[in-house]
């Protein structure tokens, strides 16, 4: 099993060193076009195999795309991550463009991959490379709602000192500030509702919490976070590369699930070889389905600067 990722910057390089230490892909080829860095990066990456006892094959590239030949899964991190203050959707003058380019280059040396997309504004992004190669719906696939959901189970399983295993949740719809929809009422401590344990504005406390993970972290860190961005780009592989037809909330296009079409947004997938096997269409409050159809206009508002 052979991986790309192109943008070895911190998110990229978190997600070829979890890819590697999950061990299931022969190969990884990290590619970036600053000179030697995604060398570097791969080089001092294969010096933790024998400490972290993986046999993944990691290699650099700079900007060589022959490299990355029949790779299964190709992973686009390239682009400029946000500053404090900043929100996704204002990065997509300089990132839609390099998005573009990256994604032709890979599919010229892969053209069965499937193509997961990270950079930002992710659900944008998605639909670019959508609109741009024209590759089957099924092996797009946006990574977003698979971090999300983890930064959701890290605040509701801090809300109840409980372990984060015994938590679970699903956040749906953009992966923006103010487009995200955190199942609250779905989540569960061990099968039981959490509206068991917390109050409603506890509850209330943790889907705003949610929502702003991403800013909040960037403005602690001075730039994007990259551990659990990577972690969840990670698992994404893995369910597609070891075909384990898992559940995860990622960018898909709709056409009319959800009552949505013609755009990316978060929604449960089964992850296996051929991609997106299916989208999952779960039961919905009204309160629920008004906010994904809130959420996908303000996706659709970001798709519209794309000028396709
Ligand atoms: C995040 O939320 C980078 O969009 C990513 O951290």
């Amino acid at each position: 099993m052979k991986i790309t990722v192109v943008g070895a910057g911190a998110v990229g390089a978190s997600c070829a060193e979890y890819i590697a230490m999950k061990n299931f892909a022969s190969e990884v080829v990290l590619l970036d076009i600053k000179e030697g860095y995604a060398e570097g990066k791969a080089m001092d990456l294969m010096q933790t195999a024998s400490l972290n006892n993986f046999d993944t094959k990691i290699s650099g590239s700079t900007n060589d795309y022959s490299k990355t030949a029949s790779s299964d899964v190709v992973v686009i991190t390239s682009g400029i991550p946000r500053k404090p203050g900043m929100t996704r959707e204002e990065l997509i003058g300089i990132n839609a463009g390099i998005v573009k380019t990256v994604s032709e280059n890979l599919l010229q040396h892969s053209p069965n991959a499937v193509v997961i997309v990270v950079s930002n504004p992710m659900d944008t992004m998605t639909y670019l490379v959508h609109k741009t190669t024209g590759l089957p719906k099924n092996r797009i696939i946006g990574m977003g709602g698979a971090l999300d959901s983890a930064r959701f189970k890290y605040r509701i399983a801090e809300a109840l000192d409980a372990p984060i295993s015994d938590v679970d949740g699903m956040v749906l719809g953009g992966h923006s500030d103010t487009g995200m929809v955190p199942l609250i009422d779905h989540a569960t401590r061990n099968s039981v509702k959490i509206s068991e344990f917390l109050s409603a504005e506890r509850m209330d406390e943790i889907v705003a919490e949610t929502k702003v993970g991403g800013a909040t972290l960037t403005k602690l860190l001075g730039t994007s976070a990259w551990y659990a961005p990577g972690a969840a780009v990670s698992s994404l592989v893995q369910a597609i590369a070891c075909d384990q037809k898992k559940i995860f909330p990622c960018s898909a296009l709709l056409n009319g699930e959800y009552g949505l079409d013609d755009l990316c947004i978060g929604v449960p997938v089964v992850l296996g070889k051929n991609g997106i096997e299916s989208i999952v269409e779960i039961e919905l409050s009204d309160a629920e389905k008004a906010k994904m159809q809130e959420s996908a206009i303000g996706v659709k508002k970001t798709n519209g600067l794309l000028n396709l």
